[in-house]
């Protein structure tokens, strides 16, 4: 399979129109790794309009749990396009995941594979990396591409029950979630009372009310929300205020 990313034309930048305090993108992966402090797991999540940056941003997310070694190994399902959104130990299934080539690269991406049918669901990747949590004790990141493929049509419920435990329960064996989501209406409530940092990308007017009113959003925060730049993110905390602070992520 090609390791190119889809996503592999030279972005250009759009130029931000917002006046908010600019935030270094550093800070943001602090913030996003800060429950490692009290040795939980981080889950982390990305909501935002298509191509305002969410999985981009995850990739340097991902990357950084990696580098930083606040994970040993991250699982990836990544079923969405014909061509793979991200760099990895690419597998079909969980089946055909050799344990030493996941042991030297480090991050295995599950494709599937739409050629040929060979199907691969969120379920199945999610229970090995529960599996290896508890057997083998290593720190896994779960990183669902797009939440929707580990919940019920309509979004409200969870067609993946270990996907939810990943949301729930993994962080005191230090496993860590991540996902990215275009409309917040469609997320179950458990990932707003779950999730320690929510990246929020540009959001439609119309969703920006939803969020107000389901996560009693800062009124400016809000109002920045729908003039967000691609790439741009402001870092939502449910233990915190809003910093005031816009990120973007690097090219
Ligand atoms: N911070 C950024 N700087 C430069 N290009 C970016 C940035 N964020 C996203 N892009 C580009 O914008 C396009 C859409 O981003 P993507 O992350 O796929 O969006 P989403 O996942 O929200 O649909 C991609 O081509 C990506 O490379
Ligand atoms: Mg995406």
């Amino acid at each position: 399979m090609s390791p190119q990313l889809a996503t592999r034309e030279t972005p250009e930048e759009e130029p931000s129109v917002v006046r908010a305090e600019k935030g270094d993108c550093v800070e943001a992966v602090r913030l996003i790794f800060a429950p490692l402090k009290q040795k939980d797991g981080f889950r982390h999540g990305a909501i935002g309009c298509p191509g305002s940056g969410k999985t981009h941003g995850l990739r340097k997310v991902v990357a950084a749990a990696l580098d930083q070694e606040i994970v040993d190994v991250a699982l990836t399902h990544d079923v969405k396009g014909a061509d793979p959104e991200w760099y990895g130990y690419y597998c079909r299934t969980v089946a055909e995941c050799r344990a030493e080539l996941l042991a030297r690269e480090r991050h295995a991406v599950f494709r599937g594979d739409v050629l040929t049918d060979v199907a691969c669901d969120v379920e199945g990747v999610a229970l090995k990396g529960k599996e290896m949590l508890q057997r083998e004790r290593l720190r896994v990141l779960l990183n669902v591409g797009e939440l929707k493929d580990a919940l019920t049509e309509g979004g409200k419920g969870w067609r993946s029950p270990t996907t939810l435990w990943f949301s729930a329960q993994a962080r005191s064996l230090r496993g860590c979630f991540t996902w990215t989501v275009q409309q917040p209406k469609r997320v179950p409530d458990e990932i707003w009372d779950q999730s320690t940092t929510i990246a929020m990308h540009r959001v439609l007017k119309r969703s920006v009310n939803y969020l107000r009113n389901t996560l009693e959003l800062d009124d400016e925060m809000v109002a920045v929300l729908p003039q967000l730049a691609r790439g741009e993110f402001v870092l939502y905390q449910p233990e915190a205020d809003w910093n005031g602070k816009v990120y973007r992520w690097p090219a």
